[in-house]
């Protein structure tokens, strides 16, 4: 019987070249009109490998369903906090993210949020479309320079690093929060480990580049919200629920910060209540790694994690590690 992939959601067509040119068979839900977690649910019976993207929860409905034949779970993301990964690995199943090539894209989104908060860019645009733009003013908009400022980098991974890189050319001085010292951070740009609580307390624009667990859940709250200059920023473009919405739309309220730019929310794609009308806000749609080429190269990378595991190897990007039982002979059977 040939191996079946669910696929949730078209993606760049790259995914289903490679795996037509394997000779897998597949099936996408969002294509035969079956995209719901119900979907997901029936369709994933018998299959071997789940294609998906952020949006799908692989919790054990999920799993129970696709029962013993599943061996890997590839998600379309380099985050995966969507997928019950520690029970994927009690049962043998493989998680696969993609990192590395979205990391360009994500931190020149970041940049862009950034910019647009700091400099009222979107403001300034809904003047000017409005027709109530009466011509240059002294105290018009005014915003944040960048010169000599403080960057606040919260997770200096891949993506935080890739952002205070970008950095050096605005003269600003960077500040970052990790577990660990990051060397090429600090020869590169002069880059200064600090605490969370440091980071709050001098920078000028907070950036979040941390992935979603229980530990950095509601990361940015009241307490630390508090703690940031009236004058500053906050960004992020990782995941919703690291931010407590409620907390930053009342700081945003009271002045308590300067503005916010996000590309993730709590409960995406619903908005907090108060987010849209808060002053200093620019809200984008989950746009991280929407460009051509990352979004191609994220396909690609993805449908490959999927036919290595069908074709009995290792995949490239594993983020757990499945217990050995019924898929150490699933690993090591080369595809009929
Ligand atoms: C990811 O990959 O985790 C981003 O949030 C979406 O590209």
């Amino acid at each position: 019987m040939p191996l079946r992939v669910v696929i949730t959601r078209r993606l760049p067509t790259i995914a289903q070249q490679l795996l037509q040119a394997r000779g897998i068979a597949y099936a996408c839900l969002e294509e035969l009109g079956l995209l719901s977690h119900v979907g997901i649910v029936e369709q994933s019976t018998g299959a071997a490998a789940l294609l998906t993207t952020l949006r799908e929860r692989v919790d054990r409905r999920v799993l129970d369903a696709a029962g013993e034949s599943l061996r890997v779970v590839s998600n379309c993301a380099v985050g995966f906090d969507n997928i019950d990964v520690v029970e994927c690995a009690r049962r043998g199943i493989y998680v696969t993210n993609t990192p590395g090539v979205l990391t360009n894209a994500t931190a020149d989104l970041t940049w862009a949020l950034i910019l647009a908060v700091a400099r009222r860019v979107v403001e300034g645009d809904s003047l000017v479309r409005s027709g109530g733009w009466t011509g240059w003013e002294p105290l018009q908009l005014c915003g944040l320079e960048f010169d000599g400022a403080t960057l606040g980098i919260i997770g200096a991974g891949r993506i935080g690093s890739a952002v205070a890189r970008r950095a050096g050319g605005f003269g600003m001085r960077i500040l970052y929060v990790a577990r660990g010292v990051r060397p090429e951070l600090e020869s590169a740009c002069a880059a200064q480990r600090v605490s969370l609580d440091r980071v709050l307390d001098e920078a000028d624009v907070v950036t979040i580049h941390l992935p979603l667990t229980d530990e950095t859940r509601h990361l940015i709250s009241e307490a630390q919200l508090v703690r940031m200059k009236p004058t500053a920023i906050l960004v992020n473009t990782a995941r919703g629920p690291i931010v407590d919405e409620e907390a930053l739309v009342r700081a945003l309220r009271s002045g308590q910060i300067a503005g916010a730019g996000l590309d993730v929310y709590e409960d995406e794609p619903r908005l907090s209540s108060g987010l849209a009308d808060a002053p200093g806000v620019v809200l984008l749609p989950h746009l991280g790694s929407a460009s051509v080429r990352t979004r191609e190269r994220m396909a690609r990378m993805a449908a490959e994690n999927v036919i290595s595991v069908l074709e009995g190897r290792m995949p490239p990007n594993p983020v757990n590690k499945p217990a050995l039982g019924r898929t150490s002979r699933d690993r090591a059977e080369p595809r009929p």
